[in-house]
C-alpha cells in the first residue's frame, strides 16, 4: 500500500509523520536541532541542522516499514524565515527567524516610508518585524558583502525541498509571509523587489502546495533512505499546513491553533484584506486564500500564570474550581510579549484589571484563560466584518487539551468547537499534500473530506454566550485605554 510522508520543520524540532493512503498514521519521529540566540532578540539556526535531522527523522520513521512503498513526500514549514544561498548553492549566513526581533528599524521604516498602504495594495500585508522582506534590508544594512553574494532567497522548508530535489521552489502560502509576494494574484511583486534591490531571478519559483516539485535526487535518496522514485510536493507555512490536517478548507471554514502562540485562521474562497491589515491576509494551501490572526502568548500566558507565578505544574486541579462562567469581573490582557494581531503593537504590555478586596486565585486563573478567548474573538470579529459567515471552528494545539478552555471559547466566540480525532497538526497536512500530489486525492477538499474525523463537538450556551459578549464589549476598550501609556513606557 502507497504512503506520504509528512514533514513539520519547527522551530525547536522537526516532526516527521508516516501516513497511509487509508488515512492511517502509522508512525510518527520528531528530532530536535539547536536554536541560537546569538544577541538579545536575535533568533537564527543553521539549515544544515535541519536536513541532517530530518534525514535522520525520516530513516527512523520507515525504519520499520517498506520504504519502497512511499510514493510522496511533503512540508509544513515555520514560516517567514530567511535562508540566503550564494552561486555555488552554499548558505551564506545562519537562516534568521520568524521570531527574531533585529528588523524592527526596517520594518517601521518600510510602513512609513513605502506606506502601509501602498505595502498592502502590493502584497495585501503591511511589515512586521518578523516577516522576510525587513531581514533582507536588515541584511543590505548591516552585512552588504554578505547581501551581495545572495544568489537564492529561499524560506525554511524550501530549503529542504531544494535539498531533496536540486529545485529552488516554494509554495504559494509560504511565500505570502515574505511581504515580497503579491498574494491576490500568487506572483511576486516586482515593486516590493525593486524596493529591496532584487530582481526576480534571485526568488524561488512559486508552486502551489500540493503541486510536485521533482523526485529525490540521488544523495537525498540515500540520505533519506527512500526511493529515488519518492515525489516531492512544494507543502505550506505550517498554519496553512495545520489548517489542511483539520479539514480547514473552503468559505469560512476556522482552525484555531492554542499553542505558545495562538493563531485563529479563516479560509476563504476569495481573496479579502481587511483596512487596517489587522490579520494576515495569506494563499491557503488549497489554492484559495486565507485571513490569519497571530497572537504572539496564548498558551504561553497559562503557562506562564500556572508555572511562574503560582508555582505549579497542576494546571487541571487549579482550573477544577472554575465552577462559574461569564460572571467574572476581572479581566486579563494577553500581551506578556507585546501583540500582533490585532493591534500590531510591540510595546502592548499583559494586565490583569478589575480585582477586588475579595478577588481570588481562582478568579484570576479564569481571567486567563478567557482574556485569551476575548483576544481571539478580536481578529474573529475582524474577519466577520470583511461578509464571511463562521460558525463553527476546529481547535487545536496544547490549550486544546483543557476542556474548560474550549468550552470557554465556544462561548466567548460563539462559535461550535469542534476537536479533531488527530492532533498531528502540520505534520499531518503536509503527508495528505503528498497525497494530492501523488494523485492518491483529487484535491486539497477531496483529502480534507476523507481524511478528518471530528472527535467531539462543543457547542455555545445560548445564555452563557450573551453574557460573556457583554463581558467583551468590556474587554475591548482595555487596549486603547492603556495604548498610550505602553507606547510612552516603549
Ligand atoms: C505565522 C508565524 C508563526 C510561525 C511559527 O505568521 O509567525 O506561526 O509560522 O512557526
Amino acid at each position: 500500500m502507497a504512503t506520504f510522508i509528512g514533514i513539520d520543520l519547527g522551530t525547536s524540532a522537526v516532526k516527521t509523520l508516516l501516513l497511509d493512503e487509508n488515512g492511517t498514521i502509522l508512525n510518527i519521529v520528531s528530532k530536535e536541532y539547536p536554536l541560537y540566540f546569538p544577541k538579545a532578540g536575535w533568533s537564527e539556526q543553521n539549515p544544515q541542522d535541519w536536513y541532517t535531522q530530518t534525514a535522520a527523522a525520516v530513516r527512523e520513521l520507515v525504519a520499520a516499514f517498506d520504504a519502497s512503498q512511499v510514493a510522496g513526500i511533503s512540508f509544513g514549514g515555520q514560516m517567514h524565515g530567511l535562508v540566503v544561498l550564494d552561486k555555488a548553492d552554499a548558505v551564506i549566513r545562519p537562516a534568521i527567524l520568524w521570531n527574531d526581533g533585529r528588523t524592527q528599524k526596517e520594518t517601521d521604516d518600510l510602513n512609513q516610508r513605502i506606506g502601509k498602504e501602498q505595502l498592502s495594495a502590493w502584497t495585501a500585508n503591511i511589515a512586521f518585524a518578523g516577516f522576510t522582506a525587513p531581514k533582507l534590508l536588515w541584511m543590505k544594512a548591516n552585512e552588504p558583502e554578505l547581501f551581495a553574494k545572495i544568489d537564492k532567497i529561499m524560506l525554511p522548508k524550501d530549503y529542504l525541498a531544494y535539498r531533496f530535489t536540486g529545485n529552488h521552489c516554494t509554495d504559494a502560502s509560504d511565500a505570502s509571509g515574505m511581504l515580497t509576494f503579491d498574494v491576490k494574484h500568487r506572483k511576486w511583486s516586482a515593486e516590493m523587489l525593486e524596493v529591496l534591490g532584487l530582481s526576480e531571478t534571485q526568488f524561488a519559483h512559486v508552486y502551489e502546495s500540493y503541486a510536485p516539485v521533482g523526485h529525490l535526487c540521488p544523495q537525498a535518496a540515500k540520505d533519506l533512505g527512500l526511493p529515488e522514485t519518492v515525489i516531492v510536493a512544494a507543502g505550506a507555512g505550517d498554519n496553512a499546513a495545520a489548517a489542511v490536517g483539520t479539514g480547514t478548507v473552503g468559505e469560512g471554514a476556522c482552525n484555531i491553533s492554542l499553542g505558545t502562540s495562538g493563531t485563529i485562521f479563516i479560509s476563504s474562497e476569495h481573496f479579502r484584506v481587511d483596512d487596517h491589515n489587522a490579520l494576515h491576509a495569506f494563499a491557503h494551501a488549497d489554492g484559495s486564500y486565507h485571513l490569519m490572526g497571530c497572537m504572539l502568548s496564548a498558551a504561553s500566558c497559562n503557562k506562564w500564570w500556572m508555572e511562574d507565578i503560582l508555582n505549579t505544574k497542576d494546571f487541571a486541579e487549579e482550573q477544577a474550581d472554575i465552577v462559574t462562567l461569564g460572571e467574572n469581573d476581572v479581566y486579563y490582557l494577553p500581551y506578556l510579549m507585546g501583540e500582533r494581531s490585532p493591534h500590531n503593537d510591540p510595546s502592548a504590555r499583559a494586565a490583569f484589571v478589575g480585582m477586588r478586596m475579595d478577588t481570588t486565585r481562582t478568579q484570576m486563573t479564569q481571567a486567563v484563560l478567557e482574556g485569551v478567548a476575548f483576544a481571539l474573538r478580536d481578529s474573529l470579529e475582524v474577519a466577520k466584518s470583511l461578509g464571511l459567515e463562521i460558525k463553527k471552528t476546529k481547535i487545536c494545539g496544547g490549550g486544546a487539551k483543557s476542556r474548560l478552555w474550549c468550552r470557554i471559547i465556544a462561548n466567548v466566540l460563539n462559535l461550535q468547537v469542534e476537536l479533531p480525532e488527530n492532533e498531528e497538526g502540520p505534520a499531518l497536512g503536509a503527508a495528505m499534500l503528498a497525497a494530492v500530489a501523488c494523485g492518491r486525492y483529487a484535491s486539497v477538499q477531496d483529502a480534507a473530506q476523507q481524511l478528518v474525523r471530528v472527535r467531539e463537538v462543543i457547542e455555545p450556551e445560548a445564555a452563557l454566550a450573551a453574557r460573556y459578549d457583554e463581558k467583551y464589549q468590556v474587554f475591548r476598550q482595555f487596549y486603547p485605554a492603556l495604548k498610550a501609556i505602553w507606547q510612552q513606557e516603549g
